[in-house]
């Protein structure tokens, strides 16, 4: 029998030591070395095996388990893979354990054992959502929190789906760290990896963000997974946005958008028709269509441009990724003729969806240059299309799918970059360049007490 051994090892460079020290002797960083567990392999001796050809392994492609829950079955590229390691990451109270409690619930109603391992909260609480919920009355539920204990019963017990909530309360007795530190995280998630793949189980853990919103412990943590989906979304604000950001059977843009009411999490099949409407003659609101995977999406983009007197104006983004803002107010300062150096300009995206795609730049700058001016976008207008540093337009990618979009909500006519060609019925607004762009989409009338520039 092999002996197992608790050894540490650092991070950075590998350097393994029997006791824990504060500076790698390898390396010389600091607080880099993680408790890990060891066999040793002294005594075994290893067969050589024989490999198979690719095309010689069968593997069923339609065998996907639907989750019952038509938002988290997209983002997850059709349904959960059975045997496959999901890790779910939030905000403290985004409403991970909602979700996941739900999508239990369809997949035991379909007739299928689903296990929930609640290390958080105790079989009391977690029926107390139940009862909120409705329909989870045939989840399994185990309130432990030992990871031998856990991956055991996993085991014995073969459920079809079983999620964790949550890795980071999960212990190795083996192991003297507290449960939620590197070394324990990262054993977890190994053992559990090996357990999902070998009993079939379908495993969802659910992971902690850090403050800066990654998941955390170690970023090994997403490397063993399959699948990594962020929960996002105010926490003050009813709609919340699921997204992969690694997908091993599917893609990792697409996009789930949920509403939190008493009774749970309702998914939003139609979101373009929810965010993405202004009123009209609003100063500072401006239509975009941005693409999140196959999933076209129109958004309310608002911004404010304010006087100041800082040295260094703010430029606060919320949604929208702070450098393409810089250059975004850089570019219509230079090329469109919309000084901004003596004010902070805010932007906002509805709904608390955040944008990451380019396609979404003229919208943003629409909205910037509509508050800057005081003078609204006109109605029914939208926008979409990538600005260059030079103040063209670039074309957006699969504009025909933004297009069709625009049409199904009745936008009447959308500014897009030139050569942008439509098939769908929707009145295009060629222009080159950000200026004719601003000239086309916002309304003529300057209300120059307003205006700030
Ligand atoms: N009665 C209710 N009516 C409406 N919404 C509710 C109700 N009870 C809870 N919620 C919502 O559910 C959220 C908590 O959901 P949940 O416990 O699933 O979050 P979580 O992501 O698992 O949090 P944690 O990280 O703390 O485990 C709350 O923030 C709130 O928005
Ligand atoms: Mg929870």
């Amino acid at each position: 029998m092999a002996k197992i051994t608790v050894q540490f090892t650092c991070a950075e460079c590998g350097t393994t030591s029997g006791r824990w020290l504060g500076k790698c002797p390898g390396c010389g960083a600091f607080g880099s070395l993680v408790e890990e567990l060891h066999g040793s392999a002294t005594e075994r001796s290893v067969a050589a095996l024989k490999p198979v050809k690719l095309g010689a392994v069968r593997a069923e492609e339609a065998t996907r388990l639907s989750t019952g829950i038509a938002e988290l079955d997209r983002v997850l590229g059709g349904g959960l893979v059975p045997g496959s390691l999901v890790l779910v990451g939030g905000e403290p109270g985004v409403g991970k354990s909602t979700l996941l409690l739900t999508a239990l619930g369809a997949i035991a109603r379909d007739g299928r054992r689903a296990l929930l391992v609640t290390g958080e909260e105790s079989a009391a609480q977690v029926s107390l959502r139940a009862a909120r919920l409705g329909g989870t009355d045939s989840v399994e539920i185990l309130a432990e929190t030992e990871l031998d204990a856990v991956c055991a019963t996993l085991e014995a017990e073969r459920p079809d789906v079983c999620v964790i909530d949550s890795v980071q309360t999960l212990h190795a007795a083996a192991l003297g760290s507290a449960p939620g530190s590197v070394g324990q995280v990262r054993e977890a998630a190994g053992r559990l990896l090996r357990v999902a793949k070998e009993a079939n189980v379908a495993t969802v853990l659910v992971g902690h963000v850090t403050k800066d919103g990654a998941v955390a412990g170690p970023r090994v943590l997403e490397h063993l997974v399959d699948c990594v989906l962020q929960f996002e979304g105010d926490r003050y604000h009813e709609h919340r946005v699921l997204r992969a950001t690694k997908n091993r059977f599917g893609s990792t843009n697409e996009l789930g958008v949920f509403e939190m009411t008493a009774s749970g999490l309702v998914g939003v099949p139609d979101p373009s028709e929810l965010f993405g409407t202004t009123r009209a003659g609003e100063v500072g609101a401006a239509v975009g269509c941005a693409l999140e995977g196959t999933r076209p999406l129109l958004l309310e983009i608002q911004a404010l441009v304010a006087p100041t007197d800082l040295a260094m104006p703010r430029r606060v983004g919320t949604g929208v990724d702070p450098k393409r803002l810089a250059m975004i107010v850089a570019v219509l300062g230079r090329h469109a003729g919309v000084a901004l150096a003596s004010a902070d300009v805010f932007v906002n995206v509805a709904g608390g969806v955040r944008i990451e795609e380019p396609g979404a730049d003229l919208a943003i700058a629409l909205a910037i240059a509509s508050a800057a001016r005081g003078a609204p976008v006109r109605e029914g207008v939208a926008a979409f299309g990538e600005i260059g540093l030079t103040g063209r337009l670039r074309q957006a990618s699969q504009a025909e799918r933004r297009l069709e979009e625009c049409a199904k909500l009745g936008v009447a006519i959308v500014v897009v970059p030139d050569g942008t060609t439509a098939r769908s019925a929707v009145r295009l607004a060629r222009a080159e360049t950000l200026r004719a762009a601003i000239a086309a989409g916002l309304e003529p009338r300057e209300r120059s007490e307003e205006a700030v520039a």
